[in-house]
């Protein structure tokens, strides 16, 4: 045949393919989320296979060990005691807390490591909400957005470098920037869920820490999986407001969303492969059926060239053992 250009000269060697690979992952590109809770226990979490509910020094241990690959962050969720949920999930902001002790162990052991915080009211809310719910079943919106503002401040008074609100009430970016300033703390950072849909790919997270919503769905405040529009109605809100990073979670189903927001922001993007999305893979690799060190790497580049540029995953720790 007579063909001048042929696109597999590019693909001939490993070295011409390192030459022209376009996007790179590194352990630097992760954020580790990781659950904790009270007590000297680490319990393994049944919904979602290599993953721990920590105790505060297991999670110092395995924060550390993640940083030591190159991990850059850590995210922190909590599973609460039932015994002190309440309505006003006024625990969010004790300052004697499960999150800000953890944060201030994390701190005090592993200075280089930001500490990234989950802003929302449901593993503290006795009705399994990121808000407060009224007698009815309402959401309470400008409500929730000043309790949250406590928490956010709870957080940064202990230490954390980022807020991330994943209650998805509307205002919260500014009530959050202005109260944050307002005590002093310019420097603490506010990574906002921007994009975040009301998927059944939360599952195996609500197992995790029991806080799943007593009754309803969260689907008033979450976004609707059909529509990409709002998302950028959302994303130019954050960015108003004061965000410093914008996020799209769930990552793999909504990759459309990530290129969407990277094409209309100069700020940076932040995706969240979720634990249903980690879970389909652990449980296809378990069942024998794929490759479970392929897979899990071509689903994070995968959301890399969509435009994220860091992912929050739990393989954070798993894959910065395997990537080179
Ligand atoms: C709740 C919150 C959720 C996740 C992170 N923060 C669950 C929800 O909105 O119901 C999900 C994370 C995951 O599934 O991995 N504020």
């Amino acid at each position: 045949m007579h063909l001048p250009i042929r696109p597999r000269r590019n693909r001939q060697s490993p070295a011409i393919r390192d030459l022209v690979r376009e996007t790179e992952l590194t352990p630097g590109h992760l954020i580790y989320p990781l659950f904790l809770q009270e007590g000297t226990e680490n319990t393994p979490i049944a919904s979602m296979p290599g993953c721990t509910r920590w105790s505060i020094p297991g999670l110092v241990q395995e924060a550390g060990e993640a940083h030591a690959l190159g991990v850059p962050a850590v995210v922190l969720f909590p599973r609460i005691p039932d015994e002190l949920k309440t309505r006003g999930a006024e625990a969010c902001h004790a300052d004697d807390g499960l999150v800000p002790r953890a944060i201030r162990a994390l701190k005090a052991a592993h200075p280089t490591l930001t500490v990234i915080t989950d802003v929302a009211l449901d593993p503290y809310n006795s009705d399994g909400h990121d808000g407060l719910v009224t007698d009815d079943g309402r959401i309470l919106n400008d409500e929730t957005v000043a309790v949250l503002c406590q928490q956010a401040l709870c957080h940064a008074r202990a230490g954390a470098d980022i807020v991330s609100p994943s209650d998805m009430m509307d205002g919260r970016v500014a009530a959050l920037r202005a109260a944050l300033d307002a005590a002093g703390f310019q420097a603490v950072s506010i990574m906002s869920y921007t994009a975040k849909y009301a998927s059944a790919y939360y599952g195996p997270f609500r197992g995790a820490l029991d806080s799943a919503p007593k009754a309803g769905d969260k689907k008033t405040y979450q976004m609707d999986p059909a529509n990409s529009r709002e998302a950028l109605r959302e994303a130019a809100l954050d960015e108003a407001e004061g965000a410093d990073i914008l996020m799209v979670k769930p990552a793999g189903p909504y990759l459309d969303i990530i290129a969407k927001l990277r094409a209309s922001t100069t700020l940076p993007i932040a995706a969240y492969q979720v634990s249903g999305e980690y879970l389909m893979i652990k449980a296809g690799a378990a069942g024998g059926w794929i490759d479970e060190t392929k897979i899990m790497h071509e689903s994070l580049i995968g959301i890399r060239r969509a435009g994220a540029d860091m992912i929050l995953t739990y393989f954070a720790k798993q894959w910065s053992k395997s990537w080179r």
